[in-house]
């Protein structure tokens, strides 16, 4: 274990990297073999090469470039909810017909930290204290499975959509611990596969790796476009293949109004025969921390919120609408040859963007010390940094009262995207289903509440109403429960039927 016999010391002088092994004689006998592990499984050439690059392209001059190449969406490649109502029917209808087929996997991206969330689990598992309490994870394992049913109820015959779920180092184990603990939800456990992205080190401006203890490398996940590494060498595509996967749709763990495999999107994007999709809501707010898809030098590209500069995020077109108001709601289509053509060929070509950060390090005393301002970078690959490979790429406009509604930030004044918000998010869309389905609500003097309840700031949602997925994936089937009838302002529906709750005791 030597570093010098073993070469380590000579690989990482030859990469300039040396400085690691500064406290090596320091160090106790674990803590060596632990720091040779970690070190032996890098390629610091790689690495620095990959540094290089990154800052290369992410300097200051070539945004603004980038920004002088940027074009909105063309309206031939947009597919609408509400502007296209008369063919959401058959898309949905596709969707669903690819879905009993077994050919249509999800793929979940949940490898991220949750910094700003604060927590130290996997953001899957944050209870935003919905009436049942369910957790991020839960309720996309509860519309995967009715989702199934309702394919299999269509179709009569039996399918599958396997649910893919990438973590990374630090929440593997936790995130494969919670699934087994809860049965799976109801899904099939060899339906539900694991896999690892993987993990790179925090860099100095010039170029060196920061060590956050006397034999410990700092590390961060590669980003959510580590998926495409990750999908190749752990047998992720082999296991679709043998599958028969032909559509995967990939998302964000955070979006708790995700439609995990919608039918409607599926349907939408196999219709067009695109290769490649994404979702979008309308960005209202330049400001708003969501990417914009676009098309920079004719190539479709997402340019994401920390990228775009402020002028380009307040453009207007003629109808006052933002001009780049496609906003990323981190929910993509992919075909399964596009992907595998991704996995095999284009990878290497994906470049890292740049996060500069303030990185806790360890000086040349051995003591930690925690910057007060940005020190380092931390370098990342985009999931959507494919869709300039894509030949087929479309568009689909979703709105965000229905469908988006991330969780970011902990609960606190003024914060955006909280477990309040999106619990207000979700009640909200199940309270509009049970309106739309012919129930009403009625407050404590028997008076119906005005279907678009006042909300004061500050105050807790008036009418506050959940309903499970096992029940209804999308608003469906809920006539039978609800039409003509009469609810107090506190109501839960699962599979058991309907419940008034204690008010407050939620
Ligand atoms: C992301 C999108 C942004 C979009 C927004 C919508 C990316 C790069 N950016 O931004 O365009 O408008 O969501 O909410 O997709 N993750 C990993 N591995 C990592 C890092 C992250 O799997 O190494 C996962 C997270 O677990 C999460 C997702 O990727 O599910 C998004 O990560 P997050 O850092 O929250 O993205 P945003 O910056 O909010």
């Amino acid at each position: 274990m030597d570093p010098n016999a073993s070469g380590l010391a000579m690989r990482l002088a030859e990469a300039g990297q040396s400085h690691l092994l500064q406290f090596w004689k320091n160090l106790g006998p674990k803590e060596q073999a632990d720091l040779n592990h970690d070190l032996q499984g890098m390629d610091f050439k790689e690495i620095n090469g990959f540094f290089q690059k990154a800052m290369e392209t992410s300097s200051s001059s070539k945004q603004e470039k980038m920004d002088a190449r940027m074009e909105p969406v063309p309206r031939e490649v947009l597919g609408s909810v509400t502007r296209d109502r008369e063919s959401l029917k058959d898309w949905e209808l596709t969707g669903l017909h690819c879905i009993s087929q077994s050919k249509v996997a999800v793929l979940l991206l949940a490898g991220g930290q949750g910094t700003r969330l604060g927590v130290s689990y996997p953001k899957g598992m944050y209870d935003v204290r919905l009436p049942s309490h369910k957790t991020l994870f839960q309720i996309q394992a509860e519309r995967i499975l009715k989702l199934q049913q309702l394919a299999e109820q269509k179709h009569k015959i039996k399918c599958c959509i396997p649910w893919y779920i990438m973590t990374s180092g630090r929440t593997m184990e936790s995130t494969k611990e919670y699934f087994s603990k809860n049965n799976y939800f109801g899904l099939e456990k060899n339906n539900i596969i694991f896999f690892q992205q993987g993990m790179l080190p925090a860099m100095d401006y010039s170029g060196k790796i920061i060590l956050e203890s006397t034999g410990k490398l700092s590390m961060a996940p590669d980003g959510n476009g580590g998926l495409y590494r990750a999908l190749g060498n752990q047998n992720i595509m082999d296991d679709m293949e043998r599958r028969g996967v032909g559509f995967v749709h990939v998302y964000c763990v955070d979006n708790i109004l995700v439609k995990v495999a919608d039918p409607s999107f599926i349907g939408f994007c196999v219709k067009k025969g695109a290769d490649c999709g994404a979702k979008v809501v309308e960005k209202n707010n330049p400001t708003e921390a969501v990417g914009v898809v676009c098309k920079v030098d004719g190539r479709y590209q997402v340019v994401e919120y920390s990228e775009i500069t402020l002028a380009t995020a307040e453009k207007r077109s003629a109808d006052g609408r933002l001009m780049f108001n496609a906003g990323n709601v981190a929910n993509h289509f992919f075909s399964f040859s596009f992907l595998k053509d991704v996995v095999q060929k284009y990878e290497p070509q994906l470049q890292h963007h740049v996060a500069q950060k303030k990185i806790p390090y360890v000086n040349g005393e051995g003591q930690l010390i925690k910057p007060d301002k940005p020190n380092g970078i931390k370098m990342e690959k985009f999931v959507f940094d494919i869709f300039q490979f894509a030949k087929t790429f479309v568009v689909y406009e979703v709105l965000r009262e229905d469908e988006f509604s991330p969780l970011k930030n902990a609960d606190s004044q003024d914060a955006k995207d909280t477990p309040t918000t999106a619990r207000h998010a979700l009640m909200s869309l199940h309270h509009r289903w049970v309106l739309n389905a012919g129930g009403h609500f009625i407050d404590e003097n028997g008076r119906h509440v005005p279907a678009i309840p006042s909300l004061k700031d500050g105050t807790d949602l008036p009418i506050k109403c959940e309903i499970s997925p096992l029940v209804s994936y999308g608003g469906e089937g809920l006539e039978d429960l609800v039409k003509g009838r009469e609810f107090h302002p506190n109501v839960m529906i699962d599979e058991k039927g309907v419940h008034e709750l204690v008010k407050n005791g939620v």
